[in-house]
């Protein structure tokens, strides 16, 4: 009998990838190989990537640095890039990085033992087919036992928004059965999970059948009531009434909901092809708060989308003023190639990107500031995730409204509900007594 053979996985970009990884690890082990943390020990070294923007993309080159010092050190290991940057760059990848062993998208993990197999004899290998039916629904992934855990429930985007690449890395839109997944998740309670993040690039366009994702959250908000059932990342566009009222009905389907807005200007919404305008998306935030008290809002946000002016933009921080978020995601407008808008070029400048940027970011601190003060003197239930990090005697864990929380140690244990007095918060954090663990 041989050693075991080892892998070695990083993991950069969304949750659909973090994900997928457990897909690769499950595909991998099936094939006879453990997991390691050590990439020194590693026979294969993979790395799941991202394309979504060029500082993501740099990113994974100077990973793939280290895998070449790796490679000269022991030439029997074989590296491999899976994901959405293998998926973009395809045999540009390969010649360009001559050590990459293997280049495999999105849909094609099945095939990543025969693959490696191959390159252990000197093959390399491309396989970037994307698939119109691969949810890999029968695959369980190999997770690492805890608190909670990432369920993709659909794969792909048909929404081709004007910047990105996803659509392009990803495929078309295509979801797993209804059953499948709630199967998954009542195995999930039984070993002890106590939080489902639903995940799809537009998880709100879940269809199986007449099943919508409304339908599909309600099955699996039904598993366990004591289950905490989150979902990301919705599209405006598919925010239907039926959703909101499913997740005002279910009282463990979180209160907290992503709702991208990506700008506050008509014209620059058109431009993205984002399929609304603000007008829209301020009346859909309406319905949101009014059907569900207390919900918690996020976005995310581009700076210096081609032809932006400051008018745009204006109007930008005008719409945060107004939804006032509870945490936003934002990111500098990145030209993808082969996109439409890498057709209009790149006309705002660096730094008028990186001051808008900025302008955002410390407007929507002050917004998340007074949103938290308003919760100092409240009880909220927090599920205790973890030690915090500062601190081994504090634990760290989350409201239903996915606000961070951190409180004393004080009888309870991770996994466990508690009820949280806060006393103090920041823009980022809260920070309370427990007062009592049930
Ligand atoms: N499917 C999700 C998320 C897609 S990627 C959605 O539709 O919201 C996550 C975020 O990255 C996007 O919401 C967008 O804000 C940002 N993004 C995507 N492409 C980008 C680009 N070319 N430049 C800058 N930000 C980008
Ligand atoms: Fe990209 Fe738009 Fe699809 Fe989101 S909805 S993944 S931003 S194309
Ligand atoms: Fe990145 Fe691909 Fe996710 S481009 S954001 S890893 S879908």
């Amino acid at each position: 009998m041989t050693q075991k053979r080892h892998v070695y996985l990083e993991t950069y970009g969304c949750q659909m990838n973090v994900a997928d990884s457990e897909v690769v690890l499950r595909v991998m082990h099936d094939a006879g190989y453990d997991r390691t943390d050590d990439m020194v020990k590693a026979d294969v070294i993979f790395v799941n990537t991202c394309a979504v923007r060029e500082n993501a993309e740099e990113r994974i080159y100077g990973r793939l640095g280290t895998f070449r010092n790796r490679k000269k050190t022991k030439p029997g290991v074989v590296v491999g890039v899976l994901g959405c940057m293998a998926e973009r760059l395809r045999k540009d990848l390969m010649e360009s990085e001559s050590h990459v062993d293997l280049v495999v998208g999105p849909d094609e993990y099945r095939r990543l033992p025969q693959l490696v197999e191959n390159a252990f004899s000197g093959e390399k290998g491309i396989a970037v087919r994307l698939s119109r039916v691969e949810n890999y629904d029968d695959i369980v992934p190999l997770r690492t036992d805890g608190i909670s855990a990432w369920v993709s429930v659909m794969r792909g985007c048909d929404k081709f928004c004007t910047f990105c690449v996803v659509p392009f890395t990803r495929g078309r839109e295509r979801s797993r059965s209804l059953a499948g997944v709630v199967k998954e998740v009542e195995q999930l309670v039984q070993r002890g999970f106590k939080e489902v993040t639903l995940l799809g690039q537009n998880v709100n366009s879940y269809r199986d059948g007449d099943n919508d994702f409304a339908d599909l959250l309600a099955g699996v908000a039904r598993v366990d009531s004591s289950l905490r059932v989150r979902f990301t990342t919705s599209h405006p566009q598919d925010m239907s009434d039926k959703l909101i009222e499913t997740i005002s009905a279910h009282s463990n389907i979180c209160n907290y909901i992503h709702l991208p807005v990506q700008s506050g200007s008509d014209r620059i919404l058109q431009l993205m092809n984002r399929t609304y305008d603000a007008n829209h998306y301020l009346r859909l935030v309406a319905r949101i708060k009014d059907r569900i008290p207390g919900v918690s809002l996020s976005t995310d946000i581009i700076s210096g989308f081609p032809t932006e002016t400051d008018d745009d933009h204006r109007m930008t921080l005008d719409l945060l003023r107004q939804v006032e978020y509870d945490g936003a995601f934002t990111f500098k407008y990145s030209p993808r190639e082969n996109t439409k808008a890498w057709h209009m070029g790149d006309d705002v400048p660096d730094e008028v990107k990186t001051d808008r940027l900025n302008e955002i970011i410390e407007l929507q601190r002050e917004v998340s500031l007074r949103k938290n003060r308003e919760l100092v003197g409240t009880t909220v239930e927090v599920l205790v995730e973890d030690d915090s990090k500062k601190s081994p005697d504090d634990f760290c864990g989350r409201t239903d409204t996915n606000k961070m929380v951190v409180f004393p140690k004080n009888g309870s244990g991770v996994g466990e509900y508690v009820r949280v007095n806060i006393q103090n918060a920041n823009s980022a954090t809260l920070f309370g007594n427990e007062i009592s663990h049930n």
